[in-house]
């Protein structure tokens, strides 16, 4: 017997249970599909985000950062650690207890939010009368009919050709957040967002870190001031990042891993590593969702083809995340979830692609949000610029900590804020209100205009808002 739905949510990562529960606050009959399981084979939603992404490698960024503070920083502040040690396992096991948090925590909201969740793998049936069965693989099976259908797959690790993940000598981002002992050497792929987090985690626990990027420029989508001064910062605690390589043999043995690759000079060189992390992008995920049997359409990239309103090609099926176009982000997700709940609803769900932030959580913090230096130039869109370092902001020297600057990119002619660009400590935190500005359509004037806290790190933006019309009061 099919049971009746109003939203089958095929998924449970931020885009997926996050759609579900506004869904569900709305009013309509929802069920969620998810089928990742934690260890002892339970459920665990979450998605990628929960279980092998954002909130395990915060953790373990967390976990790394108190270490290297403790074994480098605190002397500064008068305070002696004595035999100092580390326990990976111990760690790694309280990264797992935080993703355990997570997982609780969502499957308590779907309880509280009468969600009905079902554990095991989502796929299209058929399509008929107006209403699409999905069926539903788990410990049992189920059948399920839907007037609306969200999915919310997600995505994949990219692996390199000829180098598949075995999770122990080659790792996703999934493998390398469970190594059990710090890496004499490591190795990465692909200097992006994973490379630099994971990098950075185990460097800071003692691992010699190579990372192997394609591009010639370091961080080419961040506005290029802002890149360079965390390169310099990167480099300076150990990390060595190699532009503009073409990888080519990788090979695994029982001890390690080989990457013969062609240096930015054309020479032939050999990194040897104990393991190698490959974090080369990510793929959209539509694997045994069945698209097919309802003739659902994918791009040339497995992406599933939306518009802006996250529709796809057939009625009342939605696709929001990591599966369709536009930034990798979890918050991206989460938003594309609401608004596609929403407009099942009759409402008019929003998102504005222009204003999605973006935060690498290294040391020092990289965040931004809308348009790069570069972007703008690229434009023809006269601008002004102003930057305030870290370096004179008092609480960023309380903290120990003025790596760094603000920058704040305005109109010329209406002086609307375009683009802030952030290098520094909490730059995770400090984007928040640039963003709520942008989202206001405020002024770089607004801004300076603003009464911050003293002494705060925030009055950094001030001063660069202030900087942008050359009048900062503190640089
Ligand atoms: P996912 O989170 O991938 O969830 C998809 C879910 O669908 C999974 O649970 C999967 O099991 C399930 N599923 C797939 N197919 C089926 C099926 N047929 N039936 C049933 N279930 C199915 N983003 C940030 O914004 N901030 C960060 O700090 C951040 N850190 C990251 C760190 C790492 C190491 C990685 C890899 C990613 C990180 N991301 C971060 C990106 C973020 O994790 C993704 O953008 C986000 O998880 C996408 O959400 P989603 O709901 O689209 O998909
Ligand atoms: P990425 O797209 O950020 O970086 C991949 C890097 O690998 C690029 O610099 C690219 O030029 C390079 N590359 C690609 N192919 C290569 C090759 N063959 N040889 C050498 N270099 C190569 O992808 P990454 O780091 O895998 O992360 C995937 C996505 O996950 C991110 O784009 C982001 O959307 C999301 N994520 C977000 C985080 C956050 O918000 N803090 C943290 C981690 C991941």
């Amino acid at each position: 017997m099919s049971q009746e739905f109003d939203v089958v949510v095929i998924g449970a990562g931020p885009g997926g249970y996050i759609a579900a529960i506004r869904a569900a606050q709305l009013g309509m009959k929802v069920a969620c599909i998810d089928e990742w399981k934690n260890a002892d084979g339970g459920p665990a939603p979450g998605g990628t985000c929960t279980n092998v992404g954002c909130i395990p490698s915060k953790a373990l960024l967390q976990s790394s950062e108190n270490y290297e503070h403790a074994k480098l920083h605190f002397a500064d502040h008068g305070i002696g650690v004595k035999g100092l040690s580390l326990d990976v396992g111990t760690m790694v096991a309280r990264k797992d207890a935080v993703v355990k948090q997570n997982n609780d925590g969502i499957l308590y909201l779907f309880k509280k939010n009468k969600v009905s969740f079902f554990h095991g793998r989502g796929a299209f049936a058929a399509a008929k009368d107006g209403l699409y069965q999905i069926a539903v693989e788990g410990a049992k099976k189920e059948q399920l009919t839907a007037k609306h259908v969200v999915v919310a797959t997600g995505s994949n690790a990219r692996a390199l050709p000829g180098a598949d993940f075995d999770e122990d000598r080659i790792l996703s981002n999934d493998g390398a957040l469970r190594i059990g002992e710090v890496p004499r050497k490591l190795g990465l792929i692909g200097s992006g967002v994973i490379g630099l987090e994971m990098g950075s985690v185990w460097r800071r626990l003692g691992a010699e870190v190579t990372i192997l990027e394609g591009l010639p420029t370091f961080l080419g989508a961040v506005d290029q001031q802002i890149a360079k001064e965390a390169q310099k910062a990167f480099v300076k605690q150990g990390m060595k990042i190699e532009l503009g390589v073409k990888v080519g043999a990788v090979k695994a043995t029982k001890k390690g891993v080989t990457v013969a690759y062609t240096d930015a000079k054309g020479g032939e060189q050999n990194l040897s590593v104990d393991r190698l992390i490959v974090s080369i992008g990510r793929v959209p995920n539509t694997n045994g969702l069945n698209a097919e049997a309802v003739g659902l359409a994918l791009d040339e990239r497995g992406a599933i083809t939306v518009d802006a309103e996250c529709k796809t090609n057939l009625p009342n099926v939605w696709a929001v995340g990591d599966v369709v176009r536009g930034p990798m982000l979890a918050h991206k997700a989460e938003e594309e979830g609401v608004a596609v709940a929403e407009r099942i609803a009759g409402q008019h769900g929003h998102v504005d692609f222009n204003i999605i932030p973006w935060v690498i959580y290294t040391s020092p913090e990289i965040a931004w949000v809308g348009k790069t230096e570069q972007q703008l130039k690229e434009a023809g869109t006269a601008f002004r610029s102003g930057t305030f370092p870290f370096l004179a902001n008092g609480r960023a020297r309380a903290l120990g900590d003025t790596t760094g600057m603000v920058k704040m990119l305005a109109d010329a002619s209406t002086d609307e804020i375009l683009g802030v660009h952030i290098v520094g400590p909490m730059a995770s935190e400090l984007i928040a209100e640039c963003v709520v500005a942008m989202a206001f359509r405020a002024s770089s004037e607004d801004i300076a205009r603003i009464c911050h806290a003293h002494p705060s790190l925030s009055e950094s933006t001030k001063e660069a808002a202030l900087a942008v019309d050359k009048r900062a009061l503190n640089f």
